[in-house]
């Protein structure tokens, strides 16, 4: 077992054994990728204030995201084709952080279908719904997640259109796999992954295939998700499926002070603050710079959760500082499965799990709740001061 103290480590062992384009397809951001960059490169302009003197025993990160106990304020995001990373992956990343005492999130894009991850796992999850123009199917999926009893309903907002990652379209990622000789040579350099694929049945997306009108095999899947997000959601569909869902509902997504209000409006329960991992709109804030603003509109209404850029526990305990309740990890789970299957996203877990009780001691909390924007120095400028650029009133 290799010696891994950080995140870092786990991406490394991950891009060694898992082909090109599944690699590409998770380390990519939307055309030039400033804002994937900027997710990460902007927690660096953050600093902590290291403190001293101050007990630091009897230390605890456990906190509650929407009123479910949690281990540490860090769920696991919901993550298309996680199953292609390694073999039935949404099942084994959802035990890890079950086991952890953490949230897992099941993608509508999974490979694991919904019901087939209810049924190996002990724990209700959270499922992620997808807006397809198939309206039948989307009523469907919810009653699905009820049934599965799901305990919580994620609803993205922010990818109806999918923003360009030209990696995607170079290497030919597609569903089906399109046999080109680059794909086959790429997968024939990574035999432990196509070993180990072979043995699961679970390699199509397990929601949609014999469940989505029209679509009972993988030629007419292609078809289907080309042409299937619907580009006409807005904040009355929104309402509509809470009313549907009944439960908590959590709307991802959300990077602006204005549509955060509408969150707010339609009496979702908690926000993510969220560009989807820069894999949306390009020249979009980070999340973390864009937190701020949230807060002050709708901060002491409503949950604020976070993602997008988190790669170390102090990324966490700078998210939660700010103001966050709570906080997704997509990529970094992502390369602990790809790197070690269940053990990898427990060992992903751990890092980051150290790293904030450690840097949270540090700076002299010990707990959670105590954790507020004093343990850190804030540019002036880092939420922003920009021009008005609203028309001037007639
Ligand atoms: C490979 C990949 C697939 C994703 N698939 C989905 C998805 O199916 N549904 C969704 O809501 N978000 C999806 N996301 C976005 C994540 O939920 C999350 O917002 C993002 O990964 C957070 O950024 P981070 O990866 O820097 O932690 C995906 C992200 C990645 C990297």
């Amino acid at each position: 077992m290799p010696v891994i103290t950080e995140i870092e480590d786990l991406k490394r062992i991950y891009r060694n054994r898992v082909p090109k384009m599944f690699f590409d397809y998770c380390e990519s951001g939307s055309w030039t990728e400033q804002t994937f960059r900027e997710n990460s490169s902007d927690f660096d302009k953050l600093y902590l204030r290291q403190r001293v003197a101050m007990n630091m025993e009897g230390r605890s990160t456990k906190s509650q995201m929407i009123g479910q106990d949690v281990s540490m304020p860090v769920a696991l995001a919901p993550v298309g084709s996680t199953g292609m990373q390694w073999p039935d992956g949404e099942i084994l990343a959802c035990r890890a952080a079950h086991a952890f005492g953490t949230q897992f999130t099941l993608s509508t894009m999974s490979v694991c279908s919904i019901e087939d991850v209810a049924s190996h796992v002990d724990k209700p999850f959270w499922f992620q719904l997808y807006v397809m123009r198939d309206w039948k199917f989307v009523v469907r999926m919810i009653e699905r997640a009820k049934e599965a009893k799901c305990s919580a309903l994620v609803l993205t907002l922010d990818l109806q259109i999918l923003g360009q990652r030209h990696k995607d379209l170079k290497n030919g990622l597609s569903v089906p796999l399109r046999p080109t000789l680059s794909n086959i040579f790429d997968l024939s350099t990574k035999w432990a992954w196509g070993r180990a694929m072979m043995k699961t049945p679970r390699r199509t997306f397990g929601n949609i295939v014999g469940h989505a009108e029209g679509v009972t095999d993988l030629s007419s899947l292609s078809a289907w998700t080309a042409e299937s997000f619907d580009p006409r959601l807005d904040w009355e569909k929104v309402k509509e499926i809470k009313k549907l869902w009944g439960g908590p509902l959590i709307l991802k997504g959300i990077l602006d002070a204005e549509d955060a209000r509408m969150a707010l409006d339609v009496g979702a329960d908690a926000i993510v603050v969220s560009n989807h991992g820069g894999r949306q709109l390009d020249g979009a804030l980070s999340s973390i710079r864009a937190l701020p603003s949230i807060l002050d509109a709708v901060g002491d209404k409503i949950e604020v959760h976070l993602d997008s850029g988190i790669r170390s526990g102090q990324d966490v305990l700078k998210a939660i500082a700010m103001g966050a309740k709570g906080t997704f990890i997509g990529r970094a789970a992502i390369y602990g499965l790809g790197a070690m299957g269940q053990q990898g996203v427990t060992r992903a877990l751990e890092v980051i799990h150290k790293e904030l009780d450690v840097s949270m001691a540090l700076c002299g909390k010990r707990n959670i709740s105590e954790l507020d924007r004093d343990i850190m120095l804030i540019p002036e400028d880092f939420a922003g001061k920009w021009a008005d650029t609203s028309s001037p009133a007639a």
